[in-house]
């Protein structure tokens, strides 16, 4: 009862995570919409960050022999009224994302899941700087956001994220 408790988060968190990259990728064609192709190729970039989460947790769950049971992926937003937005958007995904990690740990510290606690450890660093990204860019573009100079300048930026898979055309 106790593993399958925190195992039971773990599939949802694998769900968790792959709506993010659902999320990001939605975010990612809206900006492509509005040719802020910089920008489109960061929160590309960062869609597919979200499904190495996903994978890294469902890799865990193999690991340990315990079911994995996929969940259902809502669509994502589709329409957005700026670039400000969503950045707002990512900054409140990452912010929830944290909280439900914080509260899986606190499962698994109750839990005594020791294996899952040091995979979870991972994740909890890695919100710290998820969040930290999302807040600076979020700080950055309403900074420029009357500026239409300025937010393609904050775009170009944007755009010299390295994608892991790129599977764009050349
Ligand atoms: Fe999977 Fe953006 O954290």
């Amino acid at each position: 009862m106790t593993k399958e408790l925190v195992f039971n988060a773990l599939n949802e968190q694998v769900g968790s995570e792959l709506s993010a990259w659902y999320s990001y990728l939605g975010m990612s064609a809206w900006c492509s919409s509005q040719q802020l192709n910089g920008s489109a190729r960061w929160l590309r970039a960062q869609a597919q960050e979200e499904y190495t989460h996903a994978m890294k947790l469902y890799d865990f769950l193999v690991e340990r022999n315990a079911p994995v049971q996929l969940k259902q992926i809502e669509p994502p937003q589709a329409e957005f009224e700026s670039i400000v937005e969503i950045f707002h958007a990512a900054l409140k995904q990452e912010e929830e994302n944290t909280q439900r990690i914080d509260a899986i740990f606190q499962m698994a510290l109750d839990q005594r899941a020791f294996a899952s606690l040091v995979e979870l450890q991972w994740f909890i660093t890695e919100q710290v700087e998820e969040e930290k990204t999302a807040r600076e860019n979020l700080a950055k573009v309403k900074m420029v956001s009357q500026d239409p100079a300025a937010i393609l300048e904050f775009d170009r930026v944007l755009g010299e994220r390295d994608l892991v898979l790129d599977t764009s055309p050349a």
